[in-house]
């Protein structure tokens, strides 16, 4: 049994990312896995402030005491990292975003974890609307020693609510089946 932190960044609870990454939850715990999911735009936290106090004193030292403070011991203790996010501006939304980079933190404290990126935009999988956020994810991932991609899980055609399609579904679903 695997531990999975899913972290949702959407501030539409229900909606299309946060949708896809119910499905990886359901596919997950049916596959006996523990998983804690936790909506990141119900936190108060702020964005790294590149002080480097956490390279002076190594171990959980983030020097700012919000709401990200928790979560740093959730990512230490589990084994799959599954970030949800809407694109916006053909990247992860300005949410998801402070918890990457407040993770400069513990940078050298998650070898060996995989991670997944499920995201839902407006437009089509056909084209190029999808290459710079799951180059984003890759290039984050690179930042860090031996990180795994498990997958990027899109979710297309997401203008309105909770309109992912039966085959998106089925993708995140099966990618928590099988993480
Ligand atoms: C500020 C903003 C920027 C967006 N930028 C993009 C974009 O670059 N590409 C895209 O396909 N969709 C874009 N969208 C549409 C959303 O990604 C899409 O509606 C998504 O399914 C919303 O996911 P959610 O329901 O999980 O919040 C944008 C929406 C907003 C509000």
């Amino acid at each position: 049994m695997k531990k999975i932190l899913v972290l949702s960044s959407s501030a539409r609870k229900g909606g299309n990312s946060d949708s896809l990454a119910n499905e990886f939850i359901r596919g997950a715990q049916e596959s006996g896995h523990g998983v804690e999911k936790i909506m990141v735009d119900r936190l108060q936290m702020h964005g790294c402030l590149g002080c480097d106090g956490c390279k002076r004193n190594p171990g959980i030292c983030c020097v700012q005491k919000d709401d990200m403070f928790p979560i740093y011991e959730k990512f230490l203790t589990s084994d799959v990292i599954v970030f949800a996010s809407p694109v916006y501006y053909y990247a992860v939304n300005a949410q998801l975003k402070v918890v990457m980079d407040r993770t400069y933190g513990i940078l050298d404290q998650l070898k060996g974890k995989t991670f997944y990126l499920i995201t839902s935009g407006a437009s089509p999988k056909a084209g190029p609307f999808y290459d710079h956020i799951k180059e984003e994810f890759q290039l984050y991932l690179d930042c860090f020693e031996a990180l795994e991609n498990g997958g990027v899980i899109i979710g297309e055609n997401g203008m309105g609510r909770g309109v992912m399609s039966d085959r998106d579904k089925a993708e995140a679903y099966n990618a928590g089946k099988n993480a």
